[in-house]
């Protein structure tokens, strides 16, 4: 077979071209390859569980363009929907149909939100529901954990300082101190970090953040006692719980981690699953919260191409395909029979000594290197785990299997991957675990 990087001299080309007129040739950093090394793969087109490069190459793809694709790529409702939208107009910058039957589905479905604002993006979705959080408390902090992401708003983008109880430290250039000082980074799984942030600054603080399922650092599975703490001290507090589902919603239940965990959020945000493949985000929580958005309340949030009617129709397609085709049982199933197939080559690798661990979630799952035990917080996953996953990455893309080309990143399931499909992928994968050993 013709290796991945003597078959990739047009995507090659491409990106040499890309770097000179756009910051890294990405327009989004981990497309970049830079923590696996290596060039980027241009894709021309996909179909279900497949991709087609640039260089004329397929891939079976874990990818799932970040999580949206859980029907797999180019799904013929989806694209019928888009089609269809497209042609009786792009935007109209006044509200559409489409736009009413999607909220009231996200409604319906989900256990949060009695009403739901649609923006263009999980960054955009989780800056209002800050916004809103403020509002509505009076406050200020806000609290996000170690490992979390929640898009790239200034708010957002700190890390951990050096006490338990103190703010953090912007994580990126040009983020002001006095933007990230009003953000705390807790650890995950720890009440007692919890507690101590509350006895200091519970009064100050307008909203917690925290993914359904923390999934961007690994898939970092919390206890559920630990859920119960965060609710119950926020609750206590006065402090609104905001569960970040761009990941999760609609993903791994109809009503996502709210509706399986007994979070009892008072906002939800939500993106991916929601858009069908486009850009699409929302945020939503009870009437009292959400009328304090503008028009109707002071806090002001707008969007020229929100609610636009190709977004909303390819979201009523997606979400309509997996009520129809009972979707989410499904993915189970398929969860599971992906599972199945990795457990052995975990038994195997432990038994050469080389460990890792499977986390799997409904259709999301993680391979941490370097540990046969799933971690739950960022800093128990072993750094010298990124080694073998450079290698074991490359051997994939080598075999025409496509994973996220960081390790810290998840990996997502879809519809169309069939028994076959997985049985191919799982010896894929042995291979390549053998191969970066
Ligand atoms: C949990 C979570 N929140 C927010 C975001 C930001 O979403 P977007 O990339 O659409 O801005 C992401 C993106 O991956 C996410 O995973």
């Amino acid at each position: 077979m013709e290796s991945a990087s003597t078959a990739a001299a047009t995507s090659a080309e491409l990106y040499r071209r890309a770097c000179a007129v756009m910051p890294g040739g990405v327009s989004s950093p981990v497309r970049a390859f830079g923590s696996v090394g290596g060039t980027p793969v241009y894709f021309q087109s996909a179909c279900g569980s497949r991709v087609r490069s640039e260089d004329g190459r397929e891939y079976f793809d874990f990818i799932g363009s970040w999580g949206p694709l859980i029907l797999g790529h180019a799904h013929p409702e989806v694209v019928q929907a888009v089609q269809l939208a497209a042609a009786r107009g792009t935007s109209f910058g006044a509200p559409c149909r489409d736009e009413l039957l999607l909220a009231e589905k996200i409604v319906e479905l989900s256990p949060v939100a009695d009403k739901v604002r649609f923006v263009n993006s999980g960054t955009e979705a989780t800056m209002s529901a800050l916004r809103l959080a403020r509002a509505a408390t009076g406050r200020d902090l806000m609290v996000k954990f170690d490992g979390c992401y929640h898009g790239h708003g200034d708010p957002f983008l700190v890390k951990a300082g050096s006490g338990l109880a103190t703010t953090g430290e912007s994580s990126s250039a040009g983020v002001p101190q006095a933007v990230s000082g009003q953000t705390g980074v807790l650890p995950l799984d720890d009440e007692a970090a919890l507690e101590a942030w509350f006895e200091q600054h519970g009064a100050d603080t307008a909203a917690v953040f925290v993914e359904g399922v923390p999934a961007n650092c690994g898939l970092l599975v919390q206890r559920p006692e630990w859920m119960a703490a965060l609710r119950r001290i926020t609750r206590e507090h006065g402090t609104l719980l905001v569960v970040d589902e761009v990941i999760t919603g609609f993903r791994l239940a109809p009503g996502g981690v709210c509706e399986l965990e007994d979070y009892a959020a008072d906002l939800v945000t939500y993106g991916k699953v929601i858009g069908g493949g486009l850009a699409v985000g929302a945020y939503g929580g009870s009437h009292a919260l959400m009328d304090r958005i503008s028009p109707q309340g002071g806090v002001y949030q707008a969007g020229t191409l929100s609610g636009n009617p190709l977004g909303m129709a390819a979201g009523l397609a997606a979400l309509r395909v997996l009520e129809d085709e009972d979707g989410w049982a499904r993915l189970e199933q398929i969860g599971q029979a992906w599972q199945q197939r990795l457990e052995p080559l975990l038994q195997r690798e432990a038994a050469a000594a080389a460990p890792l661990a499977l986390q799997r979630q409904g259709s999301i799952f993680w391979l941490c290197f370097g540990t046969s035990e799933a971690p739950r917080r960022f800093d128990a996953i072993p750094a010298a785990g990124a080694d073998r996953y450079q290698r074991f990455f490359h051997a994939l893309l080598d075999d025409g299997v496509l994973i996220a080309p960081s390790a810290y990143e998840v990996g997502f399931l879809n519809l169309t991957m069939s028994e076959d499909d997985l049985d191919q992928a799982a010896a894929a994968f042995a291979r390549a675990l053998e191969l970066s050993r």
